[in-house]
């Protein structure tokens, strides 16, 4: 994904790289697979079909599209909360039937345990994941994790204390605290003010560097997703059309051909961003919500 020939492919022709990726060859090695999936809360009326993607071990996914065209949905089944009503997904060549300790999902609304600490929510997923670790071990790994989202001061405080920013923070820390196989993030950095979202981004996408950690996130903000992704998902609405109705999918997928040591100071100074950019804002007005 990030080969040198595609950056070099980049500097010689940038719209060349904002095609629709090309079907990747990693179908049997691919960590996560989707296959087929859909979706109908209301019969006869999915609100997406046939969204099918791959995710590579180590690699960063993002999804981007209008608000209700199933992205939590999605993340919700890889997740092993929610089923579809049909297709498939697998990881590391298992199905995914239930959740599982092996991923860690930051929800959209934290979902926090009211009667607990800030401490205590996150002890009590590091204890389910490693039930043998001793009483130091798991507050030495709380503390951590706490300390990277910014809220030591907080850690004694029930979530009903905390603002919603800090509600999502302790999310985030319970997810990564974790160490699982795979993040499924729903946006994460949503409710986070732009100065705490900034210093949070590069923390935890220091930590999904450096543990090859594979990730996949939703988010609406463009360029959230072009400074973290290595490829993004761009997800249509249902549509009711004059022949009928055409469920949401999974409209095109964008390989982001920046180099991957990028920061948010310079982005925008990379050649190629402000094509990737043009190109997924022209996607989420021009043709999200048509089809
Ligand atoms: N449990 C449910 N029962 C019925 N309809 C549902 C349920 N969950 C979601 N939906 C519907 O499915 C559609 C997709 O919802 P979903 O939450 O996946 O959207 P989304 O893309 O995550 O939107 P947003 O960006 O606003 O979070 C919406 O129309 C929603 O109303
Ligand atoms: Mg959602």
């Amino acid at each position: 994904m990030w080969s040198e020939a595609a950056n070099r492919q980049n500097k010689a022709a940038p719209m060349a790289m904002l095609t629709a990726a090309p079907k990747k060859e990693h179908s049997m090695q691919a960590f996560l697979k989707v296959e087929g999936l859909s979706k109908a809360f209301v019969p006869a009326k999915p609100v997406f079909a046939n969204v099918s993607f791959t995710i590579d071990k180590g690699e960063f996914v993002c999804i981007i599209g209008h608000s209700g065209c199933g992205k939590t949905t999605v993340l919700n089944v890889l997740a092993g909360l929610d089923t579809a009503t049909s297709g498939h997904c697998f990881m590391d060549n298992r199905e995914i039937s239930g959740p599982s300790l092996e991923r860690g999902v930051v929800f959209q609304s934290h979902a926090l345990m009211p009667w607990l600490s800030v401490r205590k929510n996150i002890a009590f997923a590091v204890l389910s994941r490693w039930p043998d670790w001793s009483a130091t071990q798991v507050k030495a790994q709380v503390e951590t994790f706490v300390s990277l989202v910014g809220l030591s001061a907080a850690i004694d405080k029930k979530p009903a204390q905390l603002s919603g920013g800090m509600k999502q923070r302790v999310g985030i820390a319970r997810a990564f605290a974790i160490q699982p196989k795979m993040l499924l993030l729903d946006e994460p950095f949503g409710a986070l003010d732009a100065l705490t979202r900034g210093t949070i981004q590069d923390e935890l996408m220091g930590i999904v560097r450096d543990t090859q950690q594979t990730v996949f996130m939703i988010t609406h903000d463009v360029d959230e997703a072009i400074l973290l992704a290595d490829r993004i998902l761009l997800m249509s609405n249902g549509t009711e059309n004059p022949d009928g109705y055409a469920p949401g999918r999974i409209a095109e997928e964008v390989v982001n051909p920046l180099p991957r040591q990028r920061s948010r100071a310079d982005l925008h100074h990379l050649p190629g961003y402000y094509d990737l950019r043009n190109h997924i804002v022209d996607f989420l007005v021009k043709r999200a919500k048509a089809h």
